[in-house]
């Protein structure tokens, strides 16, 4: 079961920082173009939200069983003084948590602001910093 998560995990990272990086994008193309808001933004903030949120529950699962295996074989300090361990068990998914709740914040805000202008500064802020942490630890060299 846990093989089938993690490839559904390094599949999904793929289409996730796709529609994350459109997202954003678009959001800051528009706001540049002065384009009052279309179907486009709801949309890819959507897909955005499912596929983060489907990452943060396979990602979630596929870290009980790492914290569990790299906790019965190491310490907790052993853990910490392994840069790639603690990047595993620690940074990858608490940032990762971090940045799918400001996603999440970001579509929350994004739905209930009022007028165009700042429907569109919940995104490009939100999501624009949830975006920043998601490139900073994903783990580039699991990916290609
Ligand atoms: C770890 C499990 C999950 C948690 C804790 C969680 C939590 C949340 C929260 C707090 C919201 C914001 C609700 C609001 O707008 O007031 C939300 C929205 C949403 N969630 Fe999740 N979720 C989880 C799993 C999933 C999964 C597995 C999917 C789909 C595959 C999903 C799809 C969505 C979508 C599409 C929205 C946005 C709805 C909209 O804005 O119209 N979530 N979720
Ligand atoms: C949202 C919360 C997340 C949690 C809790 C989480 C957790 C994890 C864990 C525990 C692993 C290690 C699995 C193993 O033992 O090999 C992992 C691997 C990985 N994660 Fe996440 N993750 C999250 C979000 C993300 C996101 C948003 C992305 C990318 C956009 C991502 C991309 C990856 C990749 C590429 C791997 C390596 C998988 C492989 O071996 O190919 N993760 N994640």
């Amino acid at each position: 079961m846990f093989t089938g998560i993690t490839h559904s995990h390094h599949y999904i990272a793929y289409l996730l920082l796709l529609t994350a990086i459109s997202t954003v994008a678009y959001a800051i193309y528009a706001r540049m173009n002065n384009q009052s808001i279309g179907a486009a933004e709801n949309k890819l903030s959507l897909i955005t939200m499912i596929l983060a949120h489907l990452q943060l529950l396979f990602g979630l699962i596929l870290l009980v069983k790492t914290y569990g295996d790299a906790t019965a074989a190491n310490s907790m300090s052993d853990i910490m003084k392994d840069a790639d361990l603690r990047r595993l068990v620690i940074e990858h998914p608490s940032t990762m948590i971090l940045s799918v709740l400001l996603f999440t914040l970001g579509r929350m805000k994004f739905k209930r602001a009022e007028g165009d202008n700042n429907k569109r500064k919940a995104l490009i802020r939100y999501m624009g910093l949830g975006l920043a942490l998601m490139l900073a630890v994903t783990p580039w060299d699991k990916l290609f």
